[in-house]
């Protein structure tokens, strides 16, 4: 595979999403109750993924735009119950907000996200385009509220990712060149907003312990599978993909595995609350 279409290829499966990472919409709750939405709001999702965190505030504001460059997540994202709320779905790359001129009109009560800065930052080239696109984006006054991973967030998974995919073969730095995750301190978030125009009400770095799904459900394997799909297929085939696959999970089965045979990692959250001047 080309490096062209592994740059296009949807990594994203909304049923694998849904087995392995039912959790990660939920990452937000307490966020989400502590932000003051007005009925007549205007949002826009970044990342918006399959839709089920845009839900999670939806019925309380007028309307939300959903945005992700997963197809398969956005084809579900379509299809949920938003309680009333006008909602737009759209496949946009957030690295480029800049070719959308209907995001880009200053016209958003709000700008949300969960879990998807750490992919959608990772990019040193766009990530501060990226967040001055969503400054500009926004009515004075809004609210830009997100959840992301920060600094600290499962270091085992990282470190077992890149044992395995040079044991199968692959040179280290290409394996680093691929690695899809940028995990911010929540003190250079804070300079890196601030450098943009926000006003950062309230940014917390917090690890915490995170229970994965059950093993009939995804469970670590399959957790890894999904977050990592990107990785794996530096790998030409599947054998080796299981092979790496299976190293991984011995690896960090004494890491991460309790004695009722649950499954945790640590997810070092990012919190943050900024306001537009
Ligand atoms: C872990 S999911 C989170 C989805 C959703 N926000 C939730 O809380 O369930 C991460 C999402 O980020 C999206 N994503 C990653 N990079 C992106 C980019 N450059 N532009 C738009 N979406 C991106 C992925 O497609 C995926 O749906």
């Amino acid at each position: 595979m080309t490096e062209t279409q592994r740059v296009q290829k949807d990594y994203w499966s909304t049923e694998t999403y849904e087995a392995a990472a039912s959790f990660v919409p939920h990452f937000a709750d307490t966020l989400v109750q502590s932000i003051d939405f007005k009925s007549t709001d205007r949002v826009l999702d970044i990342g918006c993924g399959d839709g089920k965190f845009t839900a999670s505030f939806a019925p309380m504001v007028e309307y939300v735009m959903g945005v992700d460059y997963s197809p398969s997540m956005i084809n579900t994202a379509k299809t949920l119950d938003y309680g009333g709320a006008e909602t737009e779905f759209r496949v946009v790359d957030c690295r480029h907000l800049e070719k959308e001129p209907e995001i880009m009109n200053g016209n958003w009560d709000k700008v949300s996200s969960n879990a998807a800065f750490h992919w959608i930052l990772k990019d040193s080239s766009t990530r501060l385009s990226t967040l001055e696109n969503i400054f500009k984006s926004m009515k004075p006054g809004g609210t830009f509220f997100f959840e992301m991973c920060g600094h600290g967030n499962a270091p085992e998974k990282l470190t077992s990712f890149m044992f395995a995919l040079v044991s199968h073969g692959v040179p280290i730095e290409k394996a680093e060149a691929l690695c899809p995750w940028y995990y911010p301190s929540d003190v250079h978030m804070k300079e890196m907003l601030e450098s943009v125009g926000f006003q950062v009400k309230q940014i917390e770095l917090n690890p915490q312990p995170l229970q994965l799904t059950s093993t009939d459900n995804g469970g670590l394997e399959g957790f890894l599978r999904l977050i990592g799909a990107q990785m794996l297929d530096l790998l030409e085939t599947e054998e080796k993909k299981d092979s790496a696959i299976e190293q991984m999970c011995r690896m960090l089965r004494y890491g991460t595995t309790r004695e009722d045979g649950s499954q945790w990692i640590t997810y070092a959250s990012l919190r943050c609350v900024a306001i537009k001047p």
